[in-house]
């Protein structure tokens, strides 16, 4: 790319895209389908009195996919992805669906994750046992302001604010169904807890006495680099599940009831 005589901006552009496995994946697809044409064409000349059968080009298509995301060292659940998806092509096309269906479909997976593909970390949500272990390290003796990066439907917020009344807490959600079914949560409930659409990047660390995260694995460098900036000494960075490589947690709640451990980092 560099040798091309292209403005750095664009070449730094392309490079963010590239390290999107999304981007990758896509990409890759393209990759198997010409391989694709390639061998479909060597067999053509070498038995063209028996052409490769659309079934077995499509599995195919997956296998060569699958096997260039593993080249790439994409995480395994796009090995699977790559493999499954001209599967589901073709049964779509196969099918054939009004195409209404497909924009509802993907309206409401657009509005479900929306920046997903950026931020690499989907909607599922954290148990009542992690929101006990959370409710169970928050000081007792005075009021704290606590938000939820990423609320997700709202649960851990509303379970809190309802515990810790004196409190304020706030989630933070960027998808716009997930924000405005917490939100219609917490009106119907006429919970305390506050919900706000927006990115947790923008959001000033330094506000807030802890901080709850249950994002992925793609997300807690960058996490830590902020909390590292702008949270206030004696403040509570909280990670569900996903730990923050080279920085060991001060603590690890693990118990019968946890999925999945509580990470804690005193700053
Ligand atoms: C794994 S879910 C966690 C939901 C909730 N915190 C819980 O514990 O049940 C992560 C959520 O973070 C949201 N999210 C991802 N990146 C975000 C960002 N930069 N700003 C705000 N929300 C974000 C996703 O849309 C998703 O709903």
């Amino acid at each position: 790319l560099t040798s091309l005589p292209l403005p750095g901006f664009i070449i730094n552009r392309l490079r963010a895209a590239w390290r999107l496995p999304a981007v990758q994946a896509l990409s890759l697809q393209v990759l198997a389908a010409l391989a694709l044409w390639l061998l479909l064409l060597l067999w053509g000349y070498v038995k063209p009195s028996a052409p490769a059968s659309i079934g077995i080009a499509v599995l195919m298509q997956g296998a060569i996919a699958a096997l260039l995301a593993r080249w790439r060292k994409l995480a395994v659940w796009w090995w699977i992805i790559q493999f499954v998806f001209p599967l589901s092509l073709f049964l779509a096309v196969t099918l054939q669906l009004p195409p209404v269906v497909y924009l509802i479909a993907f309206l409401t997976l657009f509005v479900l994750y929306w920046h997903t593909f950026r931020t690499q970390v989907p909607y599922y949500p954290s148990t009542l046992a992690v929101w006990d272990a959370v409710a169970q390290l928050l000081p007792a003796d005075r009021a704290v302001r606590v938000v939820d990066i990423g609320s997700g439907l709202g649960g851990f917020v509303l379970n809190l604010a309802s515990r810790r009344p004196d409190s304020e807490i706030i989630g933070v959600e960027l998808a716009p169904l997930p924000w405005l079914v917490s939100w219609l949560r917490a009106h119907m409930s006429k919970s305390r807890g506050r919900f706000i659409r927006a990115d947790y990047a923008a959001l000033d660390f330094s506000q807030y006495d802890a901080v709850f995260a249950y994002l992925s694995p793609a997300a807690m460098s960058a996490l830590w680099d902020k909390a590292q900036a702008e949270m206030r000494p004696g403040s509570l960075l909280l990670s569900n599940e996903f730990v923050i490589e080279h920085h060991a947690a001060d603590l690890v709640i693990q118990t019968e009831q946890m999925r999945t451990p509580l990470y804690a980092w005193y700053i």
